[in-house]
Parts: C-alpha cells; sequence; structure tokens
C-alpha cells in the first residue's frame, strides 16, 4: 500500500509494471537461478505486499468471529468483514451489499446456485444453457442438476477460433431454458464473449444469465448493473488476493426467493426443533464462520487493483497479448489455439508436436512459470482434437521482457527436440 500511495503523483502511474512488480514480494526470489517470471495469472495470480500486509494486521490485532461477539475484536472483525463486503459491492457496482455473498470462490458460487435457484425452477424437460467455451466449474454443477431434475444441458457451439457461434443461440434460447450460465473471458483460450449481447438476447424470452466472471473481474471493468447480469462470479486468488474467498453477486430479488444453500450459525434469524426462520441477506447464503480474512485480504487486492484502474488494466494486458501474440508467431513452430478477435491476457499454444508438459518443464528451467494441460476446460481441448496446450496468462507485473524470455525458452525446447 505504501508504494503505491508514493507514486499517486507520478504521472506515468497509468501502469508500469517494473515498478508494480516491486510491490509483490515473490518476485525478489530466483528460480532455478534466474529470475522469476509467472506467466500463470489465469490459474492464480501473486499477491501484493499491501494484501500480505493486511492479512497479517488481521490476524494480529482483530481475530475472532464475526456476527458474534460484544467484545472488542469481534466488533472489530465484524466491521473489517462488512467493509470489504462494501469495497466488493463497490468494485462491482451492486446496488446493494445485500446482493455480495462471501463464497470459497467461483465453483462455490455456481454451485449455489445450482443447488438453489437451479433446484427451484427446474423441472424434467427444462433446459440449462452453456457454452462450448465452459470451464468444468460451469458444466458440471448442471450436469448434476439435470441428472437430478430431468433437464437438459445445451450448449452454444464454436468454431475454430474459438469464439461462440451466435448464429446458433435464437434456436438454443427455448421456451424450455430457464438459465443460460456463460463464461465471460475464456480460460483456456482467452476468447473474449460478447456478454452484453448474450445476456440481452436471453432477457428478451425472460431467461435469467449467470455470468463467470473468473478471468474478468481480475482484468476488465465490471458494472453488474450496466452489463444486467442476474448472477455474477468470481475467485479473490485470481485477483491478486488470498485463496479460499470469492463472491456470488444476485440481484437481490433472486436471492429472496432462492432457499438457503447451506444451514448453520449465521444464516439464521431463530431456530427451534420445529421451525427455522432464516435470517436477512446477504446472511441466509453464509452459514456457518466465514472466511473473515480471505473477505479483508479480497477487499486489500481490490483496493490495490482500482488504484491502478481497471481501464488502464485493461489497456495494459491488451497490449502485452498483442506483443506477445506477434512474438509467438514469428516462431516457426507455435500454432496458437483460440484466435478470436476478442481476447483477454490468455494465450494458449503448441510447439511442433512437444507435449505441453515437456514446453511446460523446460521453461520452468528458465525460471517461467507457464500452465500446461486442458486447464480445467476439457471439452474446449476435444472440440480442438488436442490433449492439452501451453498457456501464458498476464497481469499487470508481466513485462514485454517476460515475453521476450519466454520466446528464448521457447527456441531453447526446440533445441532440445530436434
Ligand atoms: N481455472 C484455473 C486455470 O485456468 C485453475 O488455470
Amino acid at each position: 500500500m505504501q508504494q503505491l500511495e508514493n507514486r499517486d503523483n507520478e504521472s506515468e502511474y497509468s501502469l508500469t509494471p517494473h515498478v508494480i512488480r516491486n510491490d509483490f514480494p515473490v518476485f525478489r526470489q530466483r528460480i532455478h537461478g534466474k529470475p522469476f517470471i509467472y506467466l500463470d495469472n489465469a490459474a492464480s495470480t501473486q499477491n501484493p505486499t499491501s494484501v500480505i500486509e493486511r492479512v497479517k494486521k488481521y490476524y494480529e490485532e482483530e481475530h475472532s468471529n464475526v456476527h458474534r461477539g460484544v467484545h472488542t475484536l469481534s466488533q472489530r472483525a465484524t466491521e473489517s468483514f462488512e467493509k470489504s463486503r462494501e469495497v466488493v459491492r463497490s468494485f462491482l457496482n451492486a446496488k446493494s451489499t445485500k446482493e455480495i455473498i462471501f463464497v470459497r470462490g467461483t465453483t462455490e458460487a455456481i454451485n449455489l446456485v445450482a443447488k438453489t435457484y437451479g433446484k427451484q425452477i427446474l423441472s424434467a424437460g427444462d433446459e440449462i444453457l452453456i457454452s462450448g467455451l465452459e470451464h468444468h466449474s460451469n458444466i458440471v454443477p448442471w450436469q448434476i442438476l439435470c441428472n437430478e431434475t430431468g433437464a437438459r444441458l445445451k450448449v452454444i457451439p464454436i468454431n475454430k477460433k474459438g469464439e461462440l457461434i451466435l448464429d446458433e443461440l435464437p434456436k438454443l434460447l427455448t421456451n424450455r431454458t430457464r438459465l443460460l450460465a456463460v463464461v465471460h473471458i475464456s480460460n483456456a483460450l482467452g476468447t473474449i464473449n460478447p456478454i452484453e449481447y448474450l445476456i440481452k438476447e436471453a432477457h428478451k424470452k425472460g431467461i435469467p444469465v449467470l455470468v463467470d466472471g473468473a478471468q474478468s473481474a481480475p482484468h476488465i471493468p465490471i458494472d453488474v448493473q450496466k452489463l444486467d447480469c442476474d448472477f455474477f462470479a468470481f475467485s479473490g486468488h485470481k485477483l491478486y488476493g488470498p485463496t479460499g474467498i470469492g463472491i456470488l453477486y444476485a440481484k437481490e430479488h433472486l436471492l429472496e426467493s432462492m432457499p438457503p444453500f447451506q444451514g448453520g450459525g449465521d444464516m439464521i434469524k431463530s431456530v427451534t426443533f420445529e421451525k427455522t426462520i432464516y435470517n436477512d441477506l446477504p446472511f441466509k447464503f453464509e452459514a456457518g464462520t466465514p472466511n473473515v480474512s480471505g473477505a479483508i485480504g479480497l477487499a486489500e487486492a481490490i483496493n490495490y487493483i482500482t488504484r491502478i484502474g481497471m481501464d488502464t488494466i485493461a489497456v495494459f494486458e491488451k497490449t502485452l497479448v498483442h506483443y506477445a501474440t506477434k512474438r509467438l508467431l514469428e516462431c516457426n513452430d507455435v500454432r496458437i489455439i483460440g484466435e478470436s478477435k476478442e481476447k483477454g491476457g490468455v494465450i494458449s499454444f503448441l510447439v511442433g508436436d512437444v507435449h505441453p508438459h515437456d514446453i511446460g518443464t523446460i521453461l520452468d528451467e528458465e525460471g517461467i512459470a507457464v500452465r500446461t494441460g486442458h486447464h480445467c476446460a476439457q471439452p474446449v481441448m476435444q472440440f480442438f482434437g488436442i490433449p492439452a496446450t501451453a498457456r501464458v496468462s498476464f497481469g499487470i507485473y508481466n513485462t514485454k521482457e517476460d515475453v521476450d524470455h519466454l520466446i528464448e525458452g521457447l527456441k531453447k525446447i526446440k533445441k532440445v527436440f530436434n
């Protein structure tokens, strides 16, 4: 935090990754004797000092249970926890903190909607519509729900560029469709879906929309009122915050109509053996002791990135992706998987017929962290007829030099395999 405050007057405060990386202690170390280059931000981002310090301060000065005690620390913890909810509300521009539910992450947020809203509205023969770009966390909860209810899962297909085939949408949004659950930015390919269009088309037919924002909230500005989405989910650990904390945003009237997700402490107003009266929003959906330190850390991470500015971050990462794409395409053997016109900070690729795990291992020896595998999006891999890709994904501390090092690393791979 201190470092950021000191830079407030700098004209290039817009985004200077070389300076920003000084806020991230993880970059002080070397990996295999080399400077550490982290290109796995779609899996998890690193934490700035301000987040680490804030969590430390919580444990040193504020830790207690929330909403339960009259003693000083319980009040401090509660105040910090609820202030964090307001930070999230403002970040998403939600109408009310009643619409902000603390969960473990995007996966839990989607499961919550499936197990409460989904279960309540679905009957046999109804349909849930998802897309061919989904992460497993936006496929499997709906499959489980379909198995339980007799509903059917339908999929908006993708083309060879990794874009949704929008011409198919009108016939997929039927009078049996009960929900459109769709990813905003694909974690496997980087495709940015035309989310405003998808939401408008679904709403024209009265169909609510859940947006998986795991890869969008950390990288582009989000305004849930402007989007008019009904549900929006994201994770703290992909947004420079702690693991085990995430957010479900949902419109208040939907949350009011939904049954609770889990039963336990804090989600009740009163309990007798005969009857329980549930608590008001948002507490109705937060049974048990929440991840207080995680919520506080997430709020600090949001403060950190909003000081930089989400518009600034979006422009910066776009520039970096263009540069990386150009440099990768200069390498003879590199094939980029996913060539959507609109792309976020993710590039999936193959190098000749080298197995992606070998790419990842050799790059690691160069101090470069990339992800290899199916990226929890096996249907995307199946569509392209490949088992896996290597994937680089960018964050606010990445530089063009990081990309140059990556390209040098890829040259070494070619040498090893020739
Ligand atoms: N969903 C995370 C990724 O894309 C884990 O790597």
